[in-house]
């Protein structure tokens, strides 16, 4: 059966597009997947695909759109032959983070280790909260930009599960240039010269399909 996958943060530049590549591209090794931006007009995942084509890199991944949380219902419906859709979503609340909340199998919230943007992570409760009523909503928190070992890392992972109580991933993306190049590059984390990316990406695709009971 096909698992969605949506990444969703009201807070822009949180890594939403990171985490969607990283996953689309690992996914699509070992299974069908697609991948369907709906943060257009910037399109970063649209953008990250196109190089990759040009790198003659996308076996196993296909490239959608959605302009509106209508359009993406049907879209989803569509590819119900893929292994894996992965989401990308806008940095607003709207319909459609909604639509992706009730879509997905699992929603991975991508977040900056910072105080500040852990607080600007509970508008997207509220959102969890009204989704849980139609529809028991999978959610984590996924850090990006990790300093492990940081009291402040630590700090925050306990305040999430306790303020927020959504739980994070024990995988987290750190803070590194293997992924700004990767996101440019078409690449993914896993496909750099960086073996703590490496390690990093392989350890968040490896948590997602136990958290979406993907048999290894
Ligand atoms: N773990 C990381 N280490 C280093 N740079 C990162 C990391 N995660 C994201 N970035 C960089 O931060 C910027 C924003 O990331 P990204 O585009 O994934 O976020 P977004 O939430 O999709 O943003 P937007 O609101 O623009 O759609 C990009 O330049 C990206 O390369
Ligand atoms: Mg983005």
């Amino acid at each position: 059966m096909t698992k969605v996958i949506g990444i969703v943060q009201v807070k822009g530049g949180a890594g939403r597009s990171t985490v969607s590549t990283n996953l689309a591209g690992e996914l699509s090794k070992q299974g069908r997947t697609v991948l369907i931006d709906c943060d257009l007009p910037q399109g970063t995942s649209q953008s990250w695909y196109a190089v990759r084509q040009e790198a003659g890199k996308t076996a196993g991944l296909t490239i959608d759109t959605a302009t509106n949380h209508r359009e993406l219902v049907a879209k989803v419906e569509q590819h119900a032959d893929a292994d894996y859709i992965v989401l990308d979503s806008p940095p607003r609340i709207a319909e459609m983070t909604r639509a992706i909340l009730i879509l997905a199998d699992l929603c991975l919230v991508p977040v900056g280790t910072s105080a500040a943007e852990l607080w600007a992570t509970g508008d997207i409760l509220e959102l969890v909260k009204e989704a849980n009523k139609v529809k028991r909503v999978n959610a984590r928190l996924v850090w990006t930009r990790y300093r492990p070992n940081t009291k402040l890392a630590q700090g925050l992972t306990q305040e999430a599960e306790k303020e927020l109580h959504l739980r994070a991933l024990n995988a987290s993306m750190g803070m590194r240039v293997a992924y700004m190049e990767a996101l440019g590059e078409g690449l993914t984390g896993a496909d750099m010269h960086d073996p703590s990316a490496r390690d990093e990406v392989r350890q968040l695709v490896e948590e997602v399909k136990l958290l979406l009971k993907v048999k290894p």
